[in-house]
């Protein structure tokens, strides 16, 4: 167990199991060996990469005395979901803002959503339209609670800020133990992972930095499972150099520094095309490891189709990083039974 990280590093409240382990995969796309970090084992109901962003959150949270915490996402969100049980388990309430297609008849209570329940979370369902309004009704809720006497603390969008991303400087802290021995400058390894609102990203790549890992011949790269590498290059930048502000990092994170492989978004957002469907099932015949469609299974198919045009993409091997998500599978059965 690493107890303190970094002389500046912030509060933090023990909730994942961690360190994670981490093996290598039978599956080797193109020939390339692929070695998984097992981020989905942070914890059961708080499995995924959300547990350690929470870790920091929700100490700042606790420290300021918060008696609600409220966030928002999509109507499956893994990130909302965490929440809302990491806020149980510390003794607070959650409110979680979850986007719909049709707020009048939201969606049943299946795979997250049934969790968010379960942990007595106060869900308030908002259309396509008001998310893109979501920080000024997160603010509302916060002064909702406020007005009744609560001490709401506000978790934006996949608990990705500078503050969230100490949890993957300490993860980035964790893989540079786990890849010695397996990368060296004359073998360099790609840790790879899902990039869906870039906090995951923002750690790794300051906690690479920090810790000097491109000299140890480990690099980072992400693959993005919405918007594009233009948007990402913009938001991880922009936590980045929060970060470097707040914390007085000398890291100096530039754009060099972030690789986002585009082209792996396919139909869309939490959309699958059967040749992913396909390498989840693929994955999980030959190794018993379950990825999920909206991120790791959509990133790792990235993975297989860049080694596929390019077998030297990522160097001699990949350290996938699986950042959990296997609840929302039990949200649309249907789709995964496509290729079944
Ligand atoms: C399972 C899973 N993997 C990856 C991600 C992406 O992480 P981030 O939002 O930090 O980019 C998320 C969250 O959105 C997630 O739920």
């Amino acid at each position: 167990m690493i107890d303190r990280l970094h002389d500046r590093e912030p509060l933090r409240v023990d909730l994942a199991s961690q360190p994670t382990r981490g093996h290598w995969l039978r599956y080797q796309p193109s020939g390339t060996r692929v070695w998984l970090k097992r981020d989905d084992h942070t914890g059961s109901e708080l499995m995924g990469n959300k547990v350690r962003k929470l870790e920091y959150l929700l100490a700042e949270a606790q420290d300021q005395r918060a008696t609600h915490i409220l966030t928002c996402g999509g109507e499956q969100s893994n990130h909302a979901r965490a929440t809302a049980l990491a806020a149980a388990r510390l003794g607070m309430a959650s409110v979680l803002l979850l986007r719909t297609d049709d707020p009048a008849h939201p969606p049943a209570p299946t795979g997250n959503i049934l969790l968010d329940r379960l942990a007595g979370a106060e869900l308030v369902w908002i259309s396509r339209p008001q998310w893109r309004e979501r920080n000024r009704l997160l603010a509302e809720q916060a002064e909702r609670i406020r007005a009744a006497g609560g001490r709401p603390y506000i978790v934006p969008e996949g608990g990705s800020n500078a503050l969230g991303s100490w949890g993957y400087i300490r993860a980035m802290r964790e893989l540079a133990d786990d890849l010695a021995g397996i990368a060296s400058p004359a073998s360099p390894v790609t840790v790879v992972y899902a990039c869906g609102s870039g906090g995951t990203g923002a750690g790794l790549i300051l906690g690479a930095k920090l810790f000097g890992l491109a000299a140890r011949g480990i690099r980072v790269a992400g693959v993005n499972v919405c918007d594009d590498r233009a948007y990402f290059l913009d938001a991880i930048g922009a936590i980045c150099h929060d970060a470097e502000a707040r914390w007085q990092l000398d890291t100096r994170v530039t754009p060099d520094d972030i690789d986002i492989v585009d082209g792996h978004v396919g139909l869309g957002y939490a959309k699958s095309r059967p040749e992913a469907l396909a390498t989840i099932r693929d994955v999980c015949r030959s190794d018993g490891v379950v990825l999920d469609p909206v991120y790791t299974g959509k990133a790792f198919h990235g993975v297989v189709t860049e080694l596929g045009r390019d077998p030297g993409r990522f160097g001699s091997a990949v350290a996938f990083l699986h950042t959990g998500g296997m609840f929302g599978l039990f949200a649309s059965p249907e789709t995964i039974a496509q290729v079944l």
